[in-house]
């Protein structure tokens, strides 16, 4: 190759390659690398030219493509993943060039993987969560046929076990439907505006029955200073009292009988409204924080779901909450105090 052929061949790679994200280099038939863009860098590291690129791969018989690839003279793709970044997945194409050496381009497939796993692990889930109730129907639908003369008393306790499980498929199919709904408008700020109290008051008032069954005690303050001036948000008041529903609901699932739980308005250093939910339980270790916003995530699956729990309440919170352009934050300690904040920005409409 003569000096200015290497000269525009450098320079192609680099400035066509400098238009993709994707990792694109040439290599020569035993595999070292001879030209890069700047993504190859960020997909594979540093000191690439003149490095092999089965060095960089994780994959067993690359020359072996390439040889296939060199005599067929046609693309071939892989699945592959880069040495420095295990967690990335990438699609490799190689296509020969006429001077003997070949091209490679690398697509970072790592976020539509993840999204494939995400929609695999959420079918699995939805269908798991759905399974066990009505697996516990049908067997008690089987056991009331085949018990025809079965005792008033019996086949009452089955009913009631039925009703329930029933009214937890029902449950669980409301809250996918309401997530749903919400993600799909995620990216839609409400332009409502919000009474907060008013929003705090229904929900207290929604959850008061069970509060009094369960001998709780919710007390709420406002130690805001201007609460006149500020009591409005920008939003969906349905949505805002669903938050405030979930996490009071989860206040009075996860805390010890008998106990206070405190609700308090206050404001930050930003000026936004701080809606605290702070009950006392057994408490979240720290390493359950990050995921307790996912999906079906609950820390003691087996005691959630006796309470009847699906594990979908705080997803909802949290994709109300984006919706609106807050934030939601979690503190808690195993047997400490549990505090869930939600900040929400007030509603500032000059018109
Ligand atoms: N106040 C709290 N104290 C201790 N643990 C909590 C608290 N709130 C939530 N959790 C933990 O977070 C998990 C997820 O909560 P989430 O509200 O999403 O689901 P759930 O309450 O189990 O079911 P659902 O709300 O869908 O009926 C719970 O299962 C529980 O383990
Ligand atoms: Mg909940």
């Amino acid at each position: 190759m003569s000096e200015k052929q290497k000269k525009t061949s450098v320079n192609s790679v680099q400035q066509f390659g400098s238009l993709i994200d994707d990792a694109f280099l040439t290599i020569d038939g035993d595999l070292t690398i001879k030209e890069i863009n700047g993504a190859c860098i960020r997909l594979l590291g540093e000191n690439l030219i003149g490095s092999s690129l089965s060095d960089k791969l994780i994959y067993n018989n690359l020359d072996t493509e390439v040889e296939t690839c060199i005599t067929s003279g046609s693309i071939i793709e892989f699945s592959t993943t880069p040495k420095i970044n295990q967690y990335r997945h990438m699609i490799g194409r190689i296509l020969p060039l006429s001077d003997g050496r070949l091209a490679v381009l690398l697509m970072d497939m790592t976020l539509q993987h993840n999204i494939e796993k995400m929609r695999r692990d959420f079918v699995a889930n939805v269908s798991h969560e759905l399974r066990s109730p009505l697996t516990s129907l049908l067997g008690f639908v089987e056991t009331m046929r085949n018990n025809l003369e079965m005792e008033q008393s019996v086949r009452e306790s089955f009913l009631k076990i039925m009703d329930e499980e029933a009214n937890r498929m029902s449950r669980l199919i409301d809250d996918l439907l309401s997530l749903s709904r919400v993600e799909i408008e995620e990216h839609i700020a409400p332009s409502g505006q919000v009474s907060v109290k008013e929003a705090v008051k229904s929900a207290i008032d929604a959850l008061a029955y069970r509060a009094d069954t369960s001998k709780h005690k919710i007390e709420f303050n406002d130690v805001r200073k201007n609460t006149e001036q500020t009591s409005q948000i920008r939003g969906d008041l349905d949505e805002i009292i669903e938050v405030f529903h979930n996490l009071l609901d989860n206040a009075l699932k996860y805390s010890y009988p008998s106990t206070t739980i405190d609700v308090s308005l206050s404001e930050n250093q930003t000026g936004n409204l701080v809606l605290a939910i702070k009950n006392n339980g057994d408490g979240i270790d720290e390493k359950h924080i990050p995921r307790l916003t996912e999906r079906f995530y609950r820390v003691d699956k087996g005691r959630s779901r006796q309470m009847g729990g699906t594990g979908l309440g705080l997803a909802i919170v949290k994709h109300i909450i984006n919706k609106h352009r807050g934030q939601l934050f979690i503190r808690s300690k195993p047997k400490h105090e549990t505090v869930f904040e939600v900040h929400l920005p007030y509603f500032s409409d000059p018109n």
